[in-house]
């Protein structure tokens, strides 16, 4: 069988298998290499982390970087839209229990309600309202389940998307700075990773039956809220803390134990990369400038010289290297972001672009008729039962 023939056959090994591998359609913002990690539209993920932010989400939105001219307007909207928020998603954030569910959950709940305010049904206005909306539910989520309601400032749109969340949340000027730098970095190397994560697909499953962007994008993060997907994060750091040093002979015992007791090795391995994941070493480059002698940071770099050689041993483990998880945690937590729960919402966020702009790919495919809904096949495990 040639590749192509293999690739385009489904046997019964792709029956309950997560649908693995089995192509479902064409993706136009990102691709996933499994050895050199995700591309968007064609650039390699690396040669874009160190850009504004908005300019990478024009870029998943148009399928061009934006010329100088393009980024101002593009900007220009992005505040325009941001200048204020429904008053009745603000109060339904408000009337939340500070520490009540996980941050996940409001950030569902905060997406549903200003669906719930503004829904216009175009697909491309409201993905930008949305996008431009994110950085005030963020800093809105982290002080009111916080309980730190009095900290927040009011919006600074102006600012950009990553600073105006920074400044709203009352951090001080040089804090700001190293947290911005890290936010930013985060944010544009997970906004995309194709078509088929778990939270992209969901999302776009949703958005297939033509419900609204806001429902469709909250589905999107309650699919992202799950341990073994975006919550990674936050119990990769959890993991990490567990550890608590940096010596390897430390770490290669707990990590073999970890083995032995049949609990997973957070910040490894991977559905689709078979190498390590190149945003896992840029956000140990990134460390490496912001914050090297952060204890966290030293655990999740010896995570990474130690952990591949063990996970090697174990032959049905087909990607023994480090993923996006591995130090995102860390550098989070080294500028001043000290609750892990809270981690999976900046992924949440980030993704917020890509699923958007996947989403408005979708609805204008087919020359404007759009992507069917979606509708799978399942084989029935039971044979009809005649009625005696
Ligand atoms: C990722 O960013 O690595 C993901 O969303 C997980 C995946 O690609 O399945």
């Amino acid at each position: 069988m040639s590749e192509e023939e293999e690739l385009f056959t489904i046997t019964a090994k792709h029956l309950d298998s997560g649908m693995r591998g089995i192509p479902v359609g064409t993706c136009q913002t990102s691709y996933v290499d499994p050895l050199e990690g995700v591309h968007y539209v064609g650039y390699p993920v690396g040669d874009l982390a160190d850009m504004e932010e908005e300019d990478v989400v024009f870029l998943l939105l148009n399928k061009h970087l934006p010329t100088a001219e393009e980024s101002i307007a593009f900007r220009k909207e992005l505040t325009h839209r941001a200048e204020e928020m429904p008053n009745g998603a603000l109060r339904v954030l408000e009337s939340l229990t500070p520490g009540s569910g996980h941050p996940m959950d409001w950030l569902s709940i905060g997406i549903m309600a200003l669906g719930a305010a503004e829904t216009t049904g175009d697909v491309r206005i409201d993905s930008i309202n949305l996008i431009a909306r994110m950085p005030e539910l963020m800093a809105r989520i982290f002080l009111l389940r916080g309980g730190r309601k009095e900290k927040l400032r009011p919006r600074k749109p102006e600012l950009g998307l990553v600073e105006n969340f920074v400044h709203m949340l009352g951090i001080d000027d040089e804090e700001a700075e190293k947290m911005t730098r890290v936010v930013k970095f985060f944010f544009i190397l997970h906004m995309d990773h194709g078509g088929g994560n778990l939270s992209t697909f969901s999302g776009k499953a949703v958005a297939s039956g033509r419900a609204s962007v806001y429902a469709s994008l909250a589905s999107a993060m309650n699919a992202l809220s799950g341990p073994l997907h975006g919550r990674a994060n936050q119990s990769c750091l959890e993991f990490v803390q567990r550890i608590g040093t940096s010596d390897h002979d430390e770490i290669e015992k707990f990590v073999r134990s970890e083995l032995g007791a049949r609990r997973p090795i957070y910040g490894f391995g991977h559905g689709v990369l078979r190498a390590e994941d190149p945003r896992a070493r840029l956000l140990i480059e990134l460390g490496e400038k912001v914050c090297p002698d952060d204890p966290n940071f030293k655990i999740a770099k010896a995570l990474r010289e130690v952990v591949p050689n063990i996970l090697k041993e174990i032959p049905k483990i087909s990607n023994p290297y480090p993923n996006v998880d591995l130090a995102s945690g860390s550098l989070l937590h080294s500028v001043g972001f000290r609750k892990p729960d809270y981690y999976t919402t900046f992924f949440g966020w980030a993704r917020v672009a890509g699923i958007c702009a996947q989403i408005m790919d979708e609805r204008n495919s087919r020359d404007g008729r759009g992507v069917p809904i979606y509708r799978p096949k399942y084989l029935a495990k039971n044979q009809p039962k005649k009625r005696t």
